[in-house]
């Protein structure tokens, strides 16, 4: 059965009728460039990518996890409704990612981009130097507003450290 019971958390793989509520949660953050923008159709392209959580009916956060090959990912669109922030539901998010991650691979590196870092560190990501990855990941860098003043920090976490 899929019946929650009033204020249950659910995490879970985003669904078709999720996309109007990631494309504005992720609307929330994007004015002063704490997210990258997504469009609907972004979106809907890369929806096997998203996972949602779900309270009360309604989503409050979402994060994808995009896959650049060789056991390479990067964690994005991370965002918690302001209402329901400090909740432990971005941590929840980023965690299930990561035990996914762990079920379905032997070996992954997971890295972020973000102004976050605490949030990160205390999920056990180091910070490493934006120089390591391979250029490919910097593909969408060109669509931000900050492409020239990147403040940016990457962080990683690896099969090995999570073990
Ligand atoms: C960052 C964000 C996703 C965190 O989600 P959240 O549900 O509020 O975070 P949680 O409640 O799971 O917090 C988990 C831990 O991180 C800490 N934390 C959360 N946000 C933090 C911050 N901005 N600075 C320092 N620590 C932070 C919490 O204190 C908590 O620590 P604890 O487990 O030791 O108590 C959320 O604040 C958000 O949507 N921010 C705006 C968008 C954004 O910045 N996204 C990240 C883009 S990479």
């Amino acid at each position: 059965m899929n019946t929650l019971s009033p204020g249950e958390l659910r995490i879970r793989p985003a669904a078709t009728a999720d996309i109007d509520a990631i494309f504005s949660l992720i609307e929330l953050y994007t004015g002063n460039g704490v997210v990258l923008k997504r469009s609907k159709d972004d979106i809907a392209a890369y929806l096997a990518n998203f996972i949602v959580a779900e309270k009360n009916g309604s989503i409050c956060g979402c994060c994808a996890a995009r896959d650049f090959s060789n056991d390479l990912l990067e964690v994005r669109s991370l965002v918690v409704s302001p209402a329901c922030q400090g909740q432990g539901i971005g941590k929840k998010l980023v965690k299930f990612i990561i035990d996914k991650l762990s079920a379905e691979r032997k070996t992954w590196r997971l890295f972020t981009l973000t102004l976050q870092v605490e949030f990160f560190r205390s999920l056990g990501f180091a910070v490493v130097d934006k120089e390591s990855f391979p250029e490919k990941i910097w593909s969408d860098c060109s669509k931000c507003p900050k492409y020239h003043c990147c403040d940016e920090t990457a962080l990683l976490l690896s099969s090995t450290d999570h073990q």
